[in-house]
């Protein structure tokens, strides 16, 4: 069955399940997302919202809350869920712990870069994941977006892998990550990126793992001076509506907010795309010591890390065949 007859159906079946004991939309829709004001999904939400209010004649608006101000992500997927929150624009983090298949978007060097990831969140293997959230989560997704590529950034110089060992490493909180840094050796600390900034002043943790608009955007830069440029795995968005307030929304009103959302997912997947030179240039321009610490020095890892997840390794063929075709 094609994807998009599968997502509607899945959807479908979702909305007629919850109909019953569904109260009144909200008309001023509120978007959670863990990234501050100035970040790229912020503004992408914020696009969106605009739009939403223009196209229904101003019945309609969007409010948007950055920042982690409505909690972490583990938390914001509660509130979609209880249909608490309207919307969120979320990492793939917390959902790949409640729906494992999501790791293997994951996979450490699956793509180079994030226009070579937005390939790939285009494709359909990337695309197919998304019909399991109604069931699985009770939300629906409506579509990707990402960040940028994943670097480690340190507090002290950094030859080879080996000198990472016994680090105290900031991870967002997730299985996938965790497991590739137990795999080098390096013991992860789970940490939502409001905590980092101050975490790395306090020797909390002496490096994490991060990406060059974070990196600008809190001037982490200020706390740790050596930048790995690993570029280990990719960091999608997955943008979400709750499926109780998705249950008693009108056909136009679904119309409404699904387009507009996947207008502004597909922008930001643009705009990724060619924005990773122009923040790896700003932060060059800091004075930090920048190193390129590709795949090259990461000997076995995918190979240990697939043997892993091997339940998912299907899926990992799948996305590594998208990649390598585009
Ligand atoms: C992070 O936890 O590092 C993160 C959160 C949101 C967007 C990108 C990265």
């Amino acid at each position: 069955m094609k994807t998009v007859l599968k997502r509607s159906l899945a959807i479908l079946a979702l909305a007629s399940a919850m109909a019953a004991a569904i109260p009144a939309y909200a008309t001023d829709f509120r978007l959670g997302t863990i990234v501050p004001a100035g970040h790229l999904w912020s503004q992408g939400a914020e696009a969106m919202g605009k739009k939403i209010a223009e196209r229904s004649g101003g019945e309609h608006s969007v409010t948007v809350y950055p920042a982690g101000q409505l909690g972490d992500e583990s938390q914001m997927v509660q509130q979609l869920q209880s249909g608490a929150l309207d919307m969120a624009f979320l990492t793939i983090a917390d959902v790949s712990n409640r729906v494992p298949e999501f790791s293997a978007l994951y996979a450490p060097f699956l793509v180079d870069s994030a226009a070579e990831g937005a390939s790939v969140l285009r494709s359909e293997p990337a695309q197919e994941l998304l019909d399991l959230l109604p069931q699985q989560m009770g939300v629906v997704g409506v579509g990707y977006g990402i960040a940028a590529m994943r670097l480690i950034m340190v507090t002290q110089p950094v030859e080879e892998v080996g000198d990472l060992s016994g680090k105290k490493m900031r991870i967002t909180p997730f299985k996938p990550l965790r497991d590739f840094y137990n795999l080098l050796g390096i013991a992860p600390t789970p940490m939502p990126l409001p905590d980092v900034y101050d975490a790395l002043a306090n020797g909390q943790v002496d490096a994490i793992d991060i990406d060059p608009e974070l990196i600008l955007n809190f001037k982490f830069y200020e706390r740790a001076q050596h930048l790995l440029v690993t570029n280990h795995t990719m960091f999608p968005m997955v943008g979400l509506i709750s499926g109780r307030v998705w249950a008693g929304l009108s056909d136009e009103d679904k119309e409404l907010l699904r387009t507009a959302m996947e207008e502004a997912l597909d922008e930001i997947l643009n705009k990724y795309g060619s924005a990773e030179k122009g923040w790896m240039e700003e932060i060059r321009a800091t004075g930090i010591e920048v190193r390129d610490f590709g795949a090259d020095k990461f000997s076995g890892i995918v190979e240990q890390w697939e043997e892993m997840w091997v339940e998912q390794k299907p899926l990992i063929d799948r996305l590594r065949e998208e990649a390598a075709a585009h």
